[in-house]
């Protein structure tokens, strides 16, 4: 019987992709739960590829090379848990089950664990880009078991997005550091989908632009950014609504939903005590969001149209400031959480080459990773990017009239959280001095906390009244 490289667990979107890029240089088997998804995809979607369908598992991994390469695409949590168990009878030492999908990073850290005491070589694989780029070529996130990995890295290689300097993969650490770089990916992604929001917000409010109008400027502001999601916003703010006629972005209902990573990433940096207040913004605004009727209650009792009135020629130059700024400091916020997470966690992780694997394949590929990689590559421990000769003076600069728009939004009743909390990252980063004087005196007030003096060693408590 004929051995394939490779097989693929998990036929929806995804995994479909996956496996038919996969399936252009080498040999796949593929299984599914639900036999007819696997069957509409053979009919569908399989040509003239090197792969096979399977309706058992018992068939799908005897039909695999061994040590057998196993790929999940399955949705996050219990269900690969459960895969993970329906597979281990039909496996044996040494074969290699690698975790495609967006599961937790401590998910990844005990599948791990559990299976190394079964002698099965796990993988945790971050994959972005979403459909196309599961097709045509993803940014992938490989972490765990590094020996199993040399023996995937040809297939991960060929799969994975290229620029000119080479394919979009790396090996990124052991144990979950890919699922944790995936996360912190999704986590940047979300700020700067929050910045881009309350740029378009900014536009349609207070300058009264019509979405055509932003349409063209952000496609102009992109000829610099070099940004897939200014990109994807200027397209979206072009496309018709084929029922009306109308632009379909003002028919779209404002509640946003969130599957997870965004979350994760915050309630990861808190644990380790590291701030992403533009991330967090990201996340926070989407919860607004989904509170639409109670929106619309409280709105009725606080109507007010008042607008801040500005020229649309000043503003412009300034709202493009504001998006590179935050866009900068999301990474910034990204990157430092990654370094305090691979000290934290020993990751060993590679700042450098993480963002040349973001530069192709994924939702966050955007000109500003060519200077991140500079700046890592002047100072590999860099310990954040606003001090990198690539960003201090354009952030510095970037800085100063964005108090233009938050004032102006301010005015206009407009939220603006995540330009808002960029500009306060920046700020608190850069300040010698910060309030957490009144903090700790409050503190040891209230509760005998203990503070420590600017003028004097050790540690002290005040009796205050
Ligand atoms: N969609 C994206 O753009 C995107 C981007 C990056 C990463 N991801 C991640 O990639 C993974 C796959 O995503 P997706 O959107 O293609 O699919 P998904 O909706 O997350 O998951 C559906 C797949 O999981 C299988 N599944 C669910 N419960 C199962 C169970 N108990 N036992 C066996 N199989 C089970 C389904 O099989 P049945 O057909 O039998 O139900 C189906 O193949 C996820 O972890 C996702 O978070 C997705």
């Amino acid at each position: 019987m004929k051995k394939y490289e490779i097989g693929l667990i998990g036929l929806s979107v995804m995994g479909q992709n996956l496996a038919l890029n996969i399936a252009r240089n080498h040999s796949i088997a593929v299984y599914n739960r639900t036999e007819s998804k696997t069957r509409a995809f053979m009919k569908d979607k399989v040509k003239n590829q090197d792969l096979k369908a399977a309706y058992e598992l018992e068939d799908f991994v005897a039909s695999l090379e061994k040590p057998r390469k196993i790929m999940l695409m399955i949705k996050a949590g219990k269900p690969v848990d459960l895969v993970i168990d329906s597979l281990l009878p039909y496996l044996e030492a040494g074969d290699i089950i690698i975790d495609g999908g967006n599961s937790h990073f401590d998910d990844t850290n005990r599948r791990l664990n559990n299976l190394k005491e079964k002698d099965i070589r796990y993988l945790g694989v971050g994959i972005s880009g979403g459909e196309y780029g599961a097709l045509h070529g993803p940014s992938i996130m490989p972490g765990g078991n590094e020996e199993a990995y040399a023996e995937v890295s040809e297939i991960m290689e060929d799969a994975a997005a290229r620029t000119e300097k080479g394919a979009c993969v790396s090996y990124l650490g052991p144990n979950s550091a890919g699922h944790y770089v995936k996360m912190v990916h999704n986590g940047i992604e979300y700020g700067i989908m929050e910045v881009l929001a309350e740029i378009y917000d900014y536009m349609r409010k207070v300058l009264q632009l019509k979405p055509e109008e932003m349409g063209d400027i952000f496609a102009e502001w992109n000829q610099e950014f070099d940004s897939y999601l200014v990109e994807i916003t200027a397209k979206i703010m072009k496309k018709d609504d084929p029922k009306t006629g109308r632009k379909l972005i003002d028919l779209i209902l404002d509640k946003a939903k969130h599957k997870g990573t965004g979350k994760w990433s915050v309630q990861s940096a808190l644990d380790l005590g590291t701030a992403i207040p533009t991330i967090n913004a990201g996340v926070n605004a989407r919860l607004m969001s989904a509170i639409k009727s109670e929106r619309v209650e409280n709105a009725a009792q606080f109507a007010d149209d008042t607008r801040a009135v500005v020229s649309k020629d000043e503003m412009l130059p300034v709202l493009k400031s504001a998006l590179y700024f935050a866009s900068v400091i999301a990474y910034t916020e990204g990157f430092k959480l990654l370094k305090t997470a691979s000290e934290e966690y020993n990751y060993q992780l590679n700042y450098k080459e993480i963002a040349r694997i973001w530069e192709d394949g994924c939702i966050i590929r955007s000109g500003l990773l060519e200077p991140i990689q500079a700046a890592f590559a002047d100072d590999m421990q860099l310990k954040t990017l606003i001090t990198a000769h690539q960003f201090k003076a354009q952030l510095n600069a970037a800085a100063e009239e964005i108090e233009k728009i938050i004032t102006t939004a301010a005015q206009s009743g407009l939220p603006l959280t995540a330009v808002h909390s960029a500009l306060d990252y920046f700020n608190s980063l850069k300040s010698e001095e910060l309030p957490a004087n009144l903090i700790q005196a409050q503190r040891d007030f209230f509760g005998a906390h203990t503070y420590q003096r600017r003028d004097e060693d050790g540690i002290f408590h005040t009796e205050w009244e």
